[in-house]
């Protein structure tokens, strides 16, 4: 894993943004893994600024997003099709029929899940992989477990991500439990990744994923054997490097 520490977290959304624009650059019909959360907003915050100024086209560009809860509605103001659209969708030209995210809809989530697999193979796999990190160390939503599934899949969320989710929520009872996920496999067999990591409280979670150590506790330290991951950490997260 390459690690780049950045002044702040404004510097980490500017490098993170020029790696996605340069994939653009090189094929417009890249195929781009997005995350949500809070790290990335501040990166599609900067995309947003470069499709307004005319630098960066996603007219070609396709997008899977790492995962969603479920069940949710898509009108659900906290679901991350609502977030993906706020944040990111409605503000470039990336073409609608080109955005996917897991169906927090669907009636049944083991075959949407193995459908979503599917479409990101005959799209020819993810150049390039947006990542943040949970505090216990959970990519997508593959949370801390003794194995973890290598394709998208239902999975349950554990109790601290409920609880570190819940200040979106208006009561801790309103986030969902479940969610479709991208598997481990299907965020390793990305072309390249980039893994965000800002703030003070990610310092201890951004230590253990340098430690040396790759285990299914931590699901993020299996990003150690990826031949082209990128860790962008701004000072407050290095902090205990
Ligand atoms: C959620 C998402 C993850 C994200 C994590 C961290 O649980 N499923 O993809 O990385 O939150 O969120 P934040 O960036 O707000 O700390």
């Amino acid at each position: 894993m390459k690690r780049i520490i950045c002044r702040d977290a404004g510097e980490v959304s500017e490098i993170a943004a020029a790696m996605i624009a340069e994939q653009i650059f090189r094929n417009r019909e890249s195929v781009i893994g997005l995350a949500t959360g809070s790290t990335p907003e501040g990166l599609y915050g900067k995309l947003r600024e470069m499709y307004e100024n005319g630098d960066l086209d996603f007219s070609g560009v396709r997008t899977f997003n790492l995962d969603e809860y479920y069940p949710i509605r898509k009108s659900n103001d906290q679901s991350y099709d609502c977030f993906m659209r706020d944040k990111l969708f409605s503000h470039i030209n990336v073409k609608m029929e080109n955005i996917h995210i897991p169906n927090g809809e669907c009636s049944d989530p083991a075959e949407e899940c193995i459908a979503y697999e599917q479409m990101i193979a005959e799209a020819g796999g993810v150049d390039i992989q947006v990542l943040g990190i949970g505090l216990n160390g959970h990519i997508g939503f593959n949370e801390p477990e003794r194995e973890l599934r290598m394709d998208t899949h239902p999975t349950e969320l554990t109790a601290s991500t409920i609880e570190a989710n819940s200040r979106f929520f208006s009561s801790i009872d309103e986030v969902p439990t479940k969610a479709l996920t991208m598997g481990m496999g299907t965020i390793m067999r990305a072309r390249s990744i980039i893994l965000l990591i800002t703030g003070a409280h990610k310092a201890a979670i951004a230590k253990k994923i340098f430690s040396g150590v790759v285990t299914t506790e931590v699901p993020a330290s299996f990003l150690n054997l990826h031949p082209n991951t990128t860790v962008l950490l701004d000072e407050a997260a290095a902090s205990e490097l």
